[in-house]
């Protein structure tokens, strides 16, 4: 997969279709092409030599020679690249310029872990090879090994940096992005996803302009206002034709890419850790290691990329005894109760739960200290025994009693002045001396790069999750950080502390996922605003929006698509009027939204009616025979409800021998016209058997003429197919 041809001092990395290859100049490794599978690269890549005007040169024989122009891997600054580094460094004697060139490399199976980083893995060392690159700058002591690493059944090229520190004084690391492409010419269009709570990753998509464009936080959270991700497409890319390159980072913190068009219309595209406020103190010896970029090429559209970065993050990325399980359907008591809970109406919800199939009663917000509102008691992590007299363990074995699992929400990183834990170490959040503490839904950050608080909180969750038989865990963030500083580290490394956080948080997870191999843990932040690829690695699902509303969560989860697969994306029923927005849908289209994803309930289920209970037992049921397609299936999308009144997409087993099909028409339309379903991934030469009405129907006539969508009225209709190959 990964082969050297020293005459030409050329790497080409090869997997699943996708080539990727460049080659050591001068020292330098310059990027060569990266897309289709090539047989071999014989050099009509090579780097394009061309004489420019205010191009610097280090050799008056080769003016052409210019890092100004040329095609790199990871460039530097300060010796004639104007464009946007990849990294940058300060040495001691305060100078920000360096220049690293190729000393050596390997080659070798599987791939590294990454220390205290989440990243993609390989279970076989026969799915993957890795190469380190190592480059040095001679001057000042500076290392780094440019890590590239190929997967067999996977168009895939995930890349990190790791800087060493090879001399003797001390080196500050300002920038450094995990992987930098520059591509030849600009005829691209980007796309990204931006948003806010409770209306998440909307996609952006428009030509590349002369500008540079950046998308990045700079909240401490990957945030819901921009994904660590976006993509490259051909203008005339769509959803299943067309090259795409997409960039997406492992990370849950500060982050940065950025995207520049030369004035020759070269474009050079980055993305890693945030710079913004960074920098790393690097000591003699002492190395500091990059979150991972994960890579995708595709030729057919974004539907490809899309079905290439969700196979591969489930199965890759995700871990743990959950990874290949099918997930609960789960009620979740926030929107049924909210801060006023007690043990029978919680019992009570959960009878009804049982009753009607569903596996995991989940106790959100408002269980612990004197927690009545959100003004207090975050931090204090002990059972109310006000609203919950007999305790956790109690309510547990009658929920299990019910037949149902039971699952506990926690929002660990954060403290209310108004709790004990506060008024013992008000010195525990991050702060800055003499400053204002800013609150956020009435809370302070709790400073997680510091072992002591760790250690507490590795403490108190252990306490609770081994009080009771918990099977779940929500993992809960709801505010953003200021006055980012530690009283723990020296002046000289405060602007360590933003990205020490994410590190401690990691390591804090990383610890209790690994305590409690048997809890399913749940990622949140007010919804999805950390759905990053960095907490999938130890959440192998997550809340995708504080937004239940089903038209809302139809591009919602269209957008958490394009990179997510659909059983790490939370989708629950709720009730009407939606409490988010205020809309009444049917319960048919809020089952037909929920279901697309990791299907559950989050309303009061005593205060249904009967034909209500019925029609939530139906869907119940019908989940649970679909699930193993939604959960462990390919995601076609077929409509795309940004763009027009209608959304649809489908769900096929990896053999082809099922399928489901949803579709949403949002507003009624008195012109309203003929609507077809044309499913899309299925075995052309296959019959189909509708498992509603036992009809059958050719796969290709399922694709390529398609199904009528039954006519009707009202607002917010939808329809569901669900067919089964024939067999013989
Ligand atoms: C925000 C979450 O997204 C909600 O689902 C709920 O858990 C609340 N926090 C509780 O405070």
């Amino acid at each position: 997969m990964i082969s050297f041809d020293r005459t030409h001092q050329r790497f080409h990395l090869c997997a699943h279709g996708v080539s990727y290859v460049f080659q050591i100049m001068d020292g330098y490794p310059l990027h060569l092409y990266w897309g289709r599978l090539l047989s071999a690269l014989r050099g009509s890549a090579g780097p394009l030599f061309v004489k420019r005007s205010f191009a610097p040169y280090a050799d008056p024989g080769h003016p052409e020679f210019s890092l100004a122009t040329l095609p790199q891997e990871y460039p530097a600054y300060g010796s004639g690249d104007f464009r946007h580094p990849a990294y940058q460094v300060q040495f001691e004697n305060g100078s920000t310029v360096s220049d690293m060139r190729y000393t050596g490399h390997r080659i070798y199976r599987g791939k590294k872990k990454l220390r205290g980083l989440p990243a993609t893995y390989a279970e076989d060392d026969r799915e993957a090879q890795s190469l380190d690159i190592f480059l040095q700058d001679d001057g000042g002591g500076l290392q780094a090994t440019l890590t590239y690493t190929v997967f067999r059944d996977f168009g895939i090229i995930a890349r990190s940096v790791r800087f060493t520190n090879g001399g003797t004084a001390p080196i500050r690391l300002l920038r450094g992005l995990s992987t930098s492409i520059d591509f030849r010419d600009g005829r691209f269009d980007l796309l990204s996803c931006y948003g806010s709570h409770n209306n998440e990753r909307n996609i952006s998509r428009h030509p590349l302009s002369r500008e540079m464009q950046v998308i990045e936080s700079r909240r401490g959270a990957s945030s819901p206002q921009h994904d660590p991700f976006f993509a490259l497409l051909r203008e005339r890319t769509d959803e299943d034709h067309g090259e795409v390159y997409g960039f997406s980072l492992v990370y849950s913190g500060n982050f940065c890419a950025q995207v520049e068009m030369d004035a020759y219309r070269t474009v050079r595209a980055s993305i890693g850790m945030g710079p913004f406020d960074f920098s790393w103190k690097l000591g003699p010896s002492e190395s500091f290691q990059t979150p991972e970029a994960v890579m995708v090429y595709s030729d057919q559209g974004l539907g490809g990329m899309s079905r290439t970065y969700n196979r591969f993050y489930r199965t890759h990325l995700a871990r743990g005894r959950y990874r290949d399980q099918l997930r609960p359907i789960l009620v979740n008591s926030w929107e049924a109760t909210y801060f006023r809970l007690n043990e029978r109406k919680l019992l009570a919800i959960a009878a009804e739960a049982g009753k009607l199939g569903i596996e995991l009663f989940v106790l959100d917000d408002g269980w612990f200290g004197r927690r009545d509102n959100d003004r207090s008691s975050l931090g204090d992590w002990t059972v109310d025994r006000r609203k919950l007299p007999h305790g956790l363990g109690w309510l547990s074995e009658r929920i299990h009693g019910l037949g149902l699992k039971f699952g506990l929400w926690f929002e660990p990183e954060m403290v209310s002045p108004d709790s004990d834990l506060y008024r013992a170490h008000p010195d525990w959040c991050l702060h800055v001396p003499n400053r204002q503490r800013t609150l956020s839904r009435n809370q302070l950050v709790l400073d997680l790069s510091r072992a002591d608080v760790r250690g507490y909180l590795i403490q108190a969750l252990t306490a609770v999750l081994r009080s009771a038989d918990i099977n779940y865990v929500k993992w809960d963030m709801n505010r953003h950080m200021t006055e980012i500083g530690s009283a723990q580290l020296p002046a000289d490394r405060q602007r360590e502390t933003a990205h020490r956080y994410i590190l401690g948080l990691y390591e804090l997870i990383e610890a209790l996922t690994s305590r409690f191999p048997d809890v399913l843990f749940e990622n949140c932040s007010s919804g999805g605003g950390r759905f990053d690829p960095g907490m999938l690695y130890y959440m192998p699902q997550s809340w995708t929006s504080d937004n239940t509303d089903a038209v809302c969560r139809l591009k919602i989860q269209y957008g958490t698509s394009l990179l997510y697969p659909a059983i790490a994306i939370g989708a629950h029923v709720s009730a009407v009027p939606n409490h988010q927005i205020g809309r009444v849908t049917s319960l048919g289209t809020r089952g037909h939204a929920a279901m697309s994803g990791n299907f559950g309930y989050e309303l009061d289920l005593t205060r249904l009616t009967d034909q209500e209970k019925k029609a939530v037992g139906k869907q119940i049921a019908f989940y649970k025979e679909i699930r193993p397609l939604i959960q462990f299936g390919d995601f076609y999308r077929i409509e795309n409800p940004f763009e027009s009144n209608t959304a649809a997409w489908c769900f096929v087993a990896s053999d082809k021998s099922e399928t489901a099909g949803f579709f949403f028409e949002i507003l009624a339309d008195p012109a309203r016209p003929l609507h077809t379903f044309q499913f899309k991934g299925l075995d052309p030469h296959a019959l189909y058997e509708d498992a509603a009405t036992g009809s059958t129907i050719g796969g290709d006539e399922l694709m390529y003429a398609g199904l009528a969508v039954p006519a009707g009225k009202g607002d917010f209709r939808s329809a569901v197919w669900h067919f089964r190959k024939k067999k013989g």
